[in-house]
């Protein structure tokens, strides 16, 4: 039993077959719907189980896969604190940006980065999907890595470059990262709505998006389309928070900033609107310094840490470290 395993408890179910009431046709049905493990649909709704079953049957199947992976909704605070407890953190390689944000970056929850082109976004994705890998006394999660790719930005060169920082065998790192390119944004809520057999099966505890809005925004374009577009944003993140508090999984996602003058927000907000706003539980602001190579992280929002908070970090052949301390 793996260690995210025991921290929810006993998992009796090892199959969705394996739930009392799921027959071989109803596992089928299920498995369209992108619900091919127990810890998926323990985290399904309702609303989405009846579009294909009946109401009996989806509220029997999800309570049966709720009571062995997650704990009851009601709960005593104490319950929550030890619930609490399994989230873990991940080091993004700087001890200055892991500082930042708490520790590194939380499983079981979303953390967004933002910021211009170039501001290093992509690469703090390539640098986790290595750490990820480290054991737990090296800041990692012994795990894997998922990365839906929507701009052509995963370079398999710069992973290997940053596992042999870590003495770690390139050919390993790679065999557990598993990639998909999103052609589109029906494309890319489709990969993740069917990602949980992959999470499983890798041990997946690093879930990226990069960039999460790009195709949305160009996609949905004007006015009209814009409630469309929110509406489908936040059912794909509703489901990206499922999946990391399912596998005990972080949650990672690049945002690009508005850069239109005349738009809702200031040109240094990120894209998405209101509704990434409430999703998004921690949001790091990126930008470049005037030196070469240095970048610097903003802590935006926290749900448990002071924001507004800076720090330095650099981008090297080594992925993201700290800036050396000059002397006074
Ligand atoms: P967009 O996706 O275009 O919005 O940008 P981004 O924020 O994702 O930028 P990205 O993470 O790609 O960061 C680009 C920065 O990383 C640039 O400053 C590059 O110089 C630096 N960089 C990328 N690859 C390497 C590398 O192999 N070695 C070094 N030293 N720096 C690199
Ligand atoms: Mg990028």
């Amino acid at each position: 039993m793996s260690n995210s395993e025991k921290a929810k408890g006993e998992v009796r179910y090892r199959t969705v077959e394996d739930i009392p009431g799921v027959g071989p046709a109803t596992a089928e049905k299920l498995k369209k719907m992108g619900y091919s493990t127990v810890e998926s649909l323990a985290t399904a709704s309702l609303k989405e189980l009846t579009q294909f079953l009946g109401e009996k049957t989806a509220y029997a199947i999800i309570t049966e896969a709720r009571k062995h992976v997650i704990s009851v909704p009601f709960m005593r605070a104490d319950e929550y604190m030890r619930i609490r407890r399994s989230v873990e953190k991940l080091t993004t390689g700087s001890v200055k940006l892991d500082e930042l944000l708490g520790g590194g970056v939380e499983t079981q929850a979303i953390t967004e980065v933002y910021g211009e082109f170039g501001s290093g976004k992509s690469q703090i994705c390539h640098q986790l999907c290595v750490t990820v890998q480290l054991p737990r006394e090296k800041g990692g999660l012994d795990g894997g890595a998922l990365y839906i790719d929507t701009e052509n930005s995963f370079r398999p060169e710069r992973i290997v470059q940053i596992a042999k920082r870590y003495s770690l065998d390139p050919e390993k790192v790679l065999k557990r990262i598993v990639y998909a390119e999103a052609l589109t944004a029906d494309h890319q809520m489709y990969l993740l709505d069917n990602a949980d057999t992959q999470l499983k099966e890798h041990n997946v505890r690093l879930i990226i998006i990069d960039s999460l809005v790009a195709h949305f925004r160009s996609e949905y374009v004007g006015r009209e389309m814009l409630a469309e577009r929110q509406q489908k944003l936040e059912k794909h993140l509703h489901r990206l928070v499922r999946l990391a508090r399912a596998f005990n999984a972080v949650a990672f996602i690049t945002n690009q900033v508005m850069a239109k003058p005349n738009s809702f927000f200031s040109d240094i907000e990120p894209a998405g609107g209101h509704i990434l706003a409430h999703t998004s539980h921690t949001r790091v602001f990126l930008r470049k310094s005037p030196q070469p190579g240095i970048k610097i992280a903003r802590l935006v929002v926290s749900p448990t840490l002071p924001e507004g908070k800076e720090c330095l970090f650099k981008i090297t052949e080594n992925g993201i470290e700290d800036v050396e301390t000059e002397k006074k």
